[in-house]
């Protein structure tokens, strides 16, 4: 069997919708033989574990706990989507106090049983709050932990295909940046069409300005969307799009989507939201971004609400003050 790396991979919140297909998919990937899957939820995780179990793999190592302690020994490369989910008219902040609790606790254990844990993907919402505190309280490096906020890119891509009748593939591009909740930067500046600039089709008004924030809002929608759809928050594309996070930092092909990290520069402080990413063996990196005046605009607003969210969270005493993040973690001091 030919694998990425033998490295142990380690999917958290397995029991669930998202941790079960995450599974799935690494093992189909061939990312590693070894996969352990932890939930805090016995019976769930173990039919997940039994599924996969009669699927019949051959070369599989798989194994579970809802010993987290156990479950983080060795572990090289963990996902996590290990929280609470939206339900039909939530936002992805709603579940901000209890997800936050979660990430607490996760990024200690990291600290504490896998302090040579080379790679995070932390899934769970809001995915840019709740990323951050597991990368404060881990230790690990900040290139060490990325969140999901591709699937507001793919999104995007989506909804053009679907405006100009043109398959996929000719979407290239397309771009969100900042929170990944629905006060995300929509780019247009970044994307051609059939190899027209986005922005151009805006302005020739081959797009009339009213549908393309028609397409904005469908993007800044689409999780919801999902949830009228199917009842349920969306599962399969963000299982899919998190294994070809961890799959990059593992090794594999590049990951082609922007990805949440933490900033720290003369634009954006101390916080975590999505950017123009790459992923690969030493982690989540990031550039600039750069879009017309009106974008920026958009991205700085996403910005200062993520400020806010995580302001909030300070003050309900999950985070400490930013002047003291550097003795929980130094490598964010
Ligand atoms: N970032 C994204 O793009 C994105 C997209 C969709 C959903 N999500 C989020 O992903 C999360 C999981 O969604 P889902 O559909 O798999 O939910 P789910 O309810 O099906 O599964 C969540 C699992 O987490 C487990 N869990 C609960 N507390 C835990 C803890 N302390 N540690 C570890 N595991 C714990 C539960 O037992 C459950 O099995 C939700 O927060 C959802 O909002 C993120």
């Amino acid at each position: 069997m030919n694998y990425l790396t033998n490295e142990k991979l380690l999917i958290v919140g397995a029991g669930g919708m998202i941790g079960s297909n995450m599974a799935q998919t690494a093992i189909m990937m061939k990312l590693t033989p070894n996969i352990c899957l932890y939930d805090p939820y016995l019976p769930g995780l173990t039919g997940v574990a039994e599924e996969l179990l009669h699927c019949g793999f051959e070369g599989l190592n798989l194994t579970y706990t809802d010993n987290i302690a156990e479950a983080l020994k060795d572990a090289k490369y963990i996902v996590s989507s290990g929280g609470a989910a939206r339900k039909a008219g939530m936002t992805r902040e709603d579940l901000l106090k209890g997800n936050a609790l979660i990430a607490e606790e996760f990024g200690k254990n990291v600290k504490k049983y896998a302090p040579d844990c080379k790679h995070i993907v932390v899934i769970f919402n809001p995915a840019d709050i709740t990323g951050l505190i597991t990368l404060l309280y881990s230790g690990l490096p900040a290139t060490g932990v990325s969140t999901l906020a591709a699937l507001d890119s793919t999104r995007l891509r989506n909804e053009l295909a679907k405006y100009f009748k043109i398959p996929a593939d000719e979407i290239i591009n397309s771009r969100t940046y900042g929170g990944h909740g629905e006060q995300m930067a929509v780019y247009a500046s970044t994307t051609t069409v059939n190899g027209k600039p986005l922005a151009e089709l805006i302005e020739t008004g081959v797009i009339p300005e009213k549908d393309w924030a028609e397409i904005q809002a469908k993007v800044t929608q689409g999780g919801k969307a999902i949830i009228d759809l199917r009842g349920r928050s969306s599962f399969q594309s963000p299982a899919y799009l998190s294994i070809e996070m961890i799959a990059a930092a593992m090794g594999g092909p590049a990951f082609k989507w922007p990805a949440g990290v933490y900033v720290n520069d003369n634009h954006f402080q101390h916080i975590m939201m999505a950017m123009e990413t790459t992923i690969d063996k030493n982690g989540v990196h990031y550039t600039d971004v750069k879009g017309t005046p009106a974008e920026d605009a958009a991205l700085q607003k996403s910005y200062e609400h993520l400020c806010h969210l995580r302001d909030e969270v300070i003050e309900m005493g999950v985070l400490p003050p930013i002047s003291e993040w550097g003795k929980i973690n130094p490598n964010l001091a």
